[in-house]
């Protein structure tokens, strides 16, 4: 009697078992991974507790937009400044330097609020996701 005979059929099935889990939880890992809604998103390494903007570049009910970091910094009411991705959830555009309180997308016309990212008018729906930033000095920093 050959014990490898034996033990090679059994293992075969369990390696397509196996393959079949470690598929499933990959796939589990990626959802989560992507699924991770209303989470902050993942800044470009390095930004956190830089600099990423003036206060004096960034108008009352307008902003700018930092290229280097895909980032919108808006500044809704007088000394209160936020920051949001500039990433445009409809296609990936960027949308451009917020005005009137509004941050318009140039490739399909999406509106977003300059309080809250929310989208005000499509086709984007939901809201452009917000990074936590505070005012050190006359710069702002993501924190
Ligand atoms: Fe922004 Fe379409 S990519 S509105």
């Amino acid at each position: 009697m050959k014990g490898s005979e034996q033990g090679s059929a059994v293992p075969a099935i369990g390696r397509r078992e196996a393959l079949g889990v470690a598929g499933v939880a990959a796939c589990g890992l990626a959802l989560a991974g992507c699924g991770a809604g209303g989470a902050e998103p993942d800044p470009a390494p390095g930004i956190k507790g830089q600099v990423i903007a003036k206060t004096a570049d960034v108008p009352v009910g307008g902003g700018t937009v930092v290229d280097r970091w895909k980032i919108v910094v808006t500044q809704p009411t007088e000394g209160v400044y936020k920051a949001f991705s500039a990433v445009c959830p409809h296609r990936g555009c960027a949308v451009g330097a917020p005005r009137d309180n509004v941050m318009t997308c140039p490739c399909h016309g999406s509106e977003f609020a300059v309080d809250s990212g929310k989208s005000l008018k499509g086709p984007a729906t939901g809201q452009l996701p917000a990074y936590q930033v505070k005012v050190e000095g006359d710069g702002i920093v993501v924190v």
